[in-house]
């Protein structure tokens, strides 16, 4: 399998061409993909086969595929992948105001051990609307001045789930909710793989800078998702049927946009853990084999 690698035009991502699920992957051709990851943040796959077997094999190479807290969207088959979706049909129907995810967030940045990556299929998109927004945290953190770079550095800020998701957000339950208590990480990350340094705070999920008054973490926030923001950092996918997209959640956060009202659209994801900061709660884990998680 020759996989070739072009970066879009944009200011992160690239589409992987060349793969065929149906076909075995060896190790190098694998390693290329995986390497792309960490050079471009996210890639997209297009034209591949809704066969759930196939895209979930592909998946498990990325790493351990955890289970997302909310048990309730988990695919029937395995949790380690989970539906996104508004379309009752599908058993997993969202029935919150705005789309699930239509935040800017990086996934289980609540978690004590946050993912490494994330990866998006789409099983049924609007013609119109459902893009989804991509930001490179690596640019926001290198266009930061330098006093605030200074500033940021060593800091440690609040993550917790649903925390400004508003009406995306389905609750926890109370045993969801007592195994999600508030944990704490880096501001700043050093990406394992590259070396390089990118911001690891998110509107949707970063509650609070650690040591700072409200009013002073606000502030800083505010600043740093201000530029984490800008429309030159932020790739926009617009969907087709049949696509992988993937995301390393270390570097990057994304947001749906919604705008599809009416319309059915379905993804599957799956959500690599994390290998980096911490140890992950008890979620119900219903992967073949394993036991309770946590
Ligand atoms: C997500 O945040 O994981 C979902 C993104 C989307 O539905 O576009």
């Amino acid at each position: 399998m020759t996989i070739t690698v072009e970066p879009l035009d944009a200011p992160l991502g690239a589409e992987v061409k060349g793969i065929d699920l149906s076909a075995p992957m060896d190790d190098s051709a694998f390693a290329a993909v995986r390497r792309a990851l960490v050079d471009h943040l996210v890639l997209v796959i297009s034209g591949l086969p809704g066969d759930f077997q196939p895209l979930l094999d592909f998946g498990r190479r990325f790493g351990t595929l955890v289970p997302h807290v909310l048990e309730q969207y988990h695919h029937p088959e395995t949790s380690e992948v989970s539906i996104i979706s508004n379309d009752p049909s599908t058993g997993a129907g969202r029935t919150t105001d705005m789309p699930a995810g239509a935040f800017w967030h990086s996934d289980l940045s609540y978690d004590a051990n946050p993912s490494d990556a994330s990866m998006l299929y789409s099983v049924d998109v609007p013609d119109v609307g459902g893009d989804t927004l991509f930001a490179n945290m690596v640019l926001a953190y290198d266009t930061l001045p330098e006093a605030t770079k200074q500033r940021i550095e060593g800091l440690r800020a609040v993550h917790r789930y649903g925390y400004r998701g508003g009406a995306a957000v389905v609750g926890l339950n109370q045993e969801q909710e007592s195994g999600h208590p508030d944990v704490r990480h880096p501001v700043v990350r050093t990406h394992p793989e590259s070396g390089h340094k990118a911001l690891f705070v998110n509107p949707g999920f970063t509650v609070r800078i650690e040591g700072m008054d409200e009013d002073e973490s606000r502030e800083l926030l505010d600043e740093l998702f201000d530029n984490a923001t800008r429309p030159e950092f932020i790739y926009r996918h617009q969907w087709q049927p049949g696509q992988l997209v993937a995301c390393d959640n270390r570097a990057t956060m994304h947001s749906a946009t919604g705008g599809y009202q009416g319309r059915p659209r379905t993804l599957w994801r799956m959500i690599v853990g994390g290998t980096g900061l911490g140890k992950r709660p008890g979620v119900a884990d219903r992967r073949p084999g394993a036991g309770k998680d946590g």
